[in-house]
């Protein structure tokens, strides 16, 4: 983003120095040095106690969505974030979400709809049947991982709000709390975080809101306890702990449109052919396949476009990027 660089200068293939600096810690506590030593300083062991999990998400389906790519491992997932609200750096969410309250939760629909008003969480999940979803996801930074998502299609609260013909597009705005999110408190990004996608990209039955991962609920640090997923776009595009939806006619100006007009822009579509004006976007490195491994060359859309590439048919994806 902004402040980031490319991840080929930081990858988490490393531990994040700070679970490192905790384990260190642990492990002096536990008197295992002598044996962490002989193992080669690491221990998944020390790595499991680090993460609390969470809920257990009950009678999710699994579908054919992705499968065959080797997932991100839990751990990697939910410690190495981009969630600006709670600082900039890839360890911040993780460390310091600890005071956001996911619960209880609704989300305001408002704007270019028949039915505006406040729908809870408990309500959001009966609109349709939750579903499991293997998505690669690709940062803009130049890292992707493979999520095994839970969640439900976008289009059942779309349904639900009975949009207007004027609905051209939604905005997706983010809980923006200075009490429980520490990065709120810096001008760091103009907040609440803003998001927007086209009607047809929020209707695609790839889009979904996410309520989990590995089958359980979501961890603050990936935007609990609901936040959007859109797998053929980068990762800045998925708003986390969504607390607003707004259908409007016009193009809405993102959070990141704002922040750097040149760099990104409202698609941002993964393209490995249009680069991104500081780097490359033609390859990628897989969060957790090792610190020398090579990196993977980046698909149009994602590896998407069969399912998504008719929705920018004759646009100049050079200029609409
Ligand atoms: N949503 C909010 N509210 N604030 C953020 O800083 N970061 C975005 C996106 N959603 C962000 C956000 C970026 S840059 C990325 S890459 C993804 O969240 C990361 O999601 P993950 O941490 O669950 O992998």
């Amino acid at each position: 983003m902004l402040i980031c660089k490319p991840s080929d200068i930081k990858p988490s293939d490393i531990t994040p120095q700070n679970i490192f600096h905790r384990r260190r810690e642990i492990i002096k506590a536990a008197g295992l040095g002598a044996i962490m030593l002989a193992n080669g300083g690491f221990s998944p062991a020390a790595f499991a106690a680090e993460i609390v999990h969470k809920p257990k998400i009950p009678g999710f389906r699994k579908t054919s969505h992705g499968g065959g790519e080797k997932l991100t491992s839990y751990e990697d997932i939910t410690t190495y974030n981009n969630f600006y609200e709670f600082g900039t750096s890839k360890e911040n969410p993780a460390a310091n979400s600890a005071l956001f309250k996911p619960s209880p939760w609704s989300i305001t629909v408002e704007g270019e709809v028949g039915k505006p008003g406040k729908i809870a969480l408990e309500e959001l999940l009966k609109l349709a049947p939750l579903e499991e979803r293997i998505y690669r996801m690709r940062c803009v930074e130049g890292w992707s991982m493979v999520i095994p998502w839970v969640g439900l299609p976008l289009s059942a609260l779309i349904k639900w709000a009975k949009p207007t013909g004027n609905a051209k597009f939604i905005e997706f705005i983010s809980a923006a709390d200075p009490n429980t999110m520490p990065g709120v408190r810096a001008p760091l990004l103009d907040w609440p975080y803003l998001e927007g996608l086209r009607m047809d990209e929020a209707m695609n039955p790839l889009t979904i809101l996410a309520v989990g991962l590995y089958g359980e609920q979501l961890q603050n640090q990936n935007g609990a306890p609901v936040r959007l997923v859109v797998p053929w776009k980068y990762g800045f595009k998925g708003g986390k702990s969504l607390v607003r939806i707004r259908f409007v006619e016009k193009m809405p100006q993102t959070t990141w449109m704002r922040a750097g007009p040149t760099e990104y822009g409202f698609y941002a579509n993964v393209n490995p052919e249009v680069e991104h004006p500081r780097w490359s976007q033609a390859t990628e490195r897989r969060i957790g396949s090792g610190l020398f491994s090579r990196r993977l060359p980046t698909q149009m859309f994602n590896g998407y476009s069969e399912q998504v590439g008719q929705l920018y048919s004759g646009m100049d994806l050079r200029k609409h990027f």
